[in-house]
């Protein structure tokens, strides 16, 4: 097991009806915020009514930017900026998923930041102070409520690039399973793929003992499963909805990372396609993590036939790890077509026109990407061959 720092500082405050305290926690930081959203999913459902009676009862400033895009583009992130600048605001509130986070993270970072806000992705050393972030999650999936990460597009070339900085976790987050019911059952399961492939990408390790955190990834992966299962059944199931929404925090927030260094290659991978091509980031990741493991299985067919036989229960052939191994991915895949996610890049109406285009961008700004296995070019056009 490696050495490793863990902090985590971001305030959770789950359950029904906390949305209720947003006035509250809001005014223990500030009197004056930007109240960042997106494409209008917030004001169809209620939400934005009840935040800002909730606000106004506490006497907060509000100045609004919405319009957040999923794969959210960077010239919305610099108008936001501007914004900050102008009215003298220190403190956003995110009230959305992934994307809208992530915009409300790239603007704290930006406002304090002399030069372009596009340098923190291109040299992700970030070392001035960002804005405070707080936010109110309405879809479990990128994992941004409690992440230092921040993924954003770049529309000059369609470059998505991620960032990270502890300063970028959010102060606190407000998760209400409730606040999930409205989501389209397309967008449920692209979250659930996406927080599969988080802990994934940390599973997939070269790292030996970590029993621990091998236990850890592969009982959220049951728990998600399980609950997905039952959220196909029932929608309005609150319980399923808050196992899946814990389990998305959790998925992400590093405690499965202890003493372990993981891959990403996939989630680098995916951010050429819905870079260029605009798709849910987890309708692209359940496309390529099953591609990306038929590609590098044979790299560790004890950790495969691991995986297999622990999170989808098929008996491992000691005689013949690498069909165990097989069966496990199988298996995942089979589940993402039981949540009407997409399998293969035809089923989102790809095809191969730009493939070598997407594996050069890749690594346009680095030599490799990926830990478990190193992916160049040349691998990563395989693992698009095998999406086909
Ligand atoms: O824009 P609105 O109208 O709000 O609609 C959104 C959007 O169309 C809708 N939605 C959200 N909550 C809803 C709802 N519709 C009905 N009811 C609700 N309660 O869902 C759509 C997708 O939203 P989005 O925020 O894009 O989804 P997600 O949370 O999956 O975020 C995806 C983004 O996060 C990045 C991805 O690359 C992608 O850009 N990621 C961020 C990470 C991080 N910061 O740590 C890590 C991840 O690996 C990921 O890369
Ligand atoms: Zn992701």
């Amino acid at each position: 097991m490696r050495n490793f720092n863990y902090k985590n500082d971001t305030e959770i405050i789950f359950g029904k009806n906390t949305e209720e305290k947003i006035g509250k926690e809001i005014k223990k930081y500030t009197n004056k915020i930007l109240l960042h959203y997106g494409g209008g999913s917030i004001k169809s459902s209620g939400l934005y009514d009840k935040v800002i009676s909730y606000l106004k009862n506490e006497n907060i400033e509000i100045v609004e930017l919405s319009g957040v895009k999923p794969n959210p583009r960077l010239s919305l992130v610099k108008e936001g900026i501007e914004i900050c600048r102008k009215n003298n605001i220190d403190f956003i509130l995110a009230v959305g998923g992934g994307s809208v986070i992530d915009s409300a993270k790239a603007i704290a970072a930006g406002v304090n930041y002399d030069g372009d806000v596009w340098d923190l992705f291109i040299d992700t050393s970030i070392n001035h102070p960002c804005l405070n972030v707080a936010t109110i999650l309405t879809i479990p999936a990128a994992g941004s409520e409690t992440s230092s990460g921040c993924v954003i597009t770049n529309e000059d070339g369609w470059y998505k690039r991620s960032t990270g900085h502890p300063s970028l976790r959010p102060v606190f987050s407000i998760m209400n399973p409730e606040l999930t019911f409205t989501l389209p059952k397309y967008q449920t399961s692209c979250g659930i793929s996406d927080m599969i492939a988080h802990i994934l990408e940390r599973y997939f390790t070269n790292e030996k003992h970590v029993d621990l955190t091998d236990r850890l990834c592969e009982g959220t992966l049951k728990a998600i499963i399980e609950n997905a299962l039952r959220l196909n059944i029932d929608p309005n199931d609150y319980n399923a909805r808050a196992e899946i929404m814990l389990s998305g925090m959790i998925a992400h927030n590093n405690s499965l990372s202890m003493g372990r260094i993981g891959d990403w290659a996939t989630h680098d991978i995916e951010h050429e396609l819905s870079g260029i091509y605009d798709i849910a980031h987890g309708a692209g990741l359940s496309i390529l993590f099953p591609a990306w493991m038929k590609y590098v299985y044979k790299h560790d067919l004890n950790r495969f036939a691991q995986f297999a036989n622990r999170v989808f229960n098929i008996d491992i052939n000691i005689n013949n790890l690498e069909e165990t191994s097989l069966k496990g991915i199988e298996a995942l895949e089979n589940f993402f077509t039981d949540m009407d996610l997409p399998t293969r890049l035809s089923h989102v109406d790809i095809d191969d026109n730009r493939i070598e285009e997407m594996s050069k961008k890749l690594v346009a700004y680095c030599d490799h990407v990926g830990n478990f296995v190193e992916i160049r070019e040349k691998e990563a056009l395989e693992i698009f061959k095998l999406a086909l």
